[in-house]
């Protein structure tokens, strides 16, 4: 994949892993459980991190998780992820899940969960290591490149105010 400015495009991160959903993925209710599809976030979002990085990355928050239909077994489920922004070291990562169900077969795909992670690129000891920055090719990923900068300001501010709310009500807990 083509470099520019000593950065990777968008594209260079983007990937889809699919699978179909079988009994052993069921909560109770006889829908997939939330904790499988959380699973399959996490692990498409690391090989767009770890793409767009070169090498290993970890998950260090998962920012946002929704999910907007039940799956059913038998459901062909596609996840697609790409690099929205990249800081240092961290890296945000938006992920999109869609199900082809299985008595629909041929349907357009359904969207069935969104998510928001932020990766971080380690070193073979575990320290964060740079990352290129992400290039934004067209209109959307310039949305999501500022969307990305949105949540992050708000997820620094809510850290902060937390942490000071801590230290005036709670000064023993760190
Ligand atoms: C993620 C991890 C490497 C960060 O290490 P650290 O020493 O706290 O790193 P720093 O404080 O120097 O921060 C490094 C970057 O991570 C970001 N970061 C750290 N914790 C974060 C969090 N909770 N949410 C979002 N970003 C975070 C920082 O903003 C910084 O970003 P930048 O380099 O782009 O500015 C470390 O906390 C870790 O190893 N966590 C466990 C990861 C893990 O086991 N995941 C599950 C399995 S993959």
């Amino acid at each position: 994949m083509e470099e520019q400015q000593g950065g990777r495009p968008i594209s260079h991160s983007r990937v889809t892993l699919s699978r179909i959903m079988t009994a052993v993925d069921v909560n109770l209710y006889g829908t997939v459980h939330g904790g499988v599809l959380m699973k399959f976030v996490d692990d498409v979002a690391g090989a767009a991190a770890a793409r767009h990085s070169g090498g290993t990355a970890v998950t260090a928050a998962i920012d946002e998780i929704v999910f907007l239909e039940p799956v059913r077994v038998g459901d062909l489920v596609h996840a697609y992820a790409q690099v929205n922004w990249t800081g240092n070291s961290s890296m945000e990562v938006g992920v999109k899940l869609a199900a082809e169900r299985w008595d629909a077969v041929g349907a357009t795909p359904i969207p069935v969960a969104t998510a928001y992670l932020v990766f971080v690129a380690v070193d073979v000891a575990g320290n964060p290591r740079r990352v290129p920055p992400v290039l934004p090719e067209d209109a959307a990923d310039q949305r999501r490149f500022k969307e990305a900068l949105i949540r992050r300001d708000h997820r620094l501010a809510r850290r902060r105010a937390i942490q000071r709310a801590r230290a005036e009500h709670h000064p023993a807990i760190d």
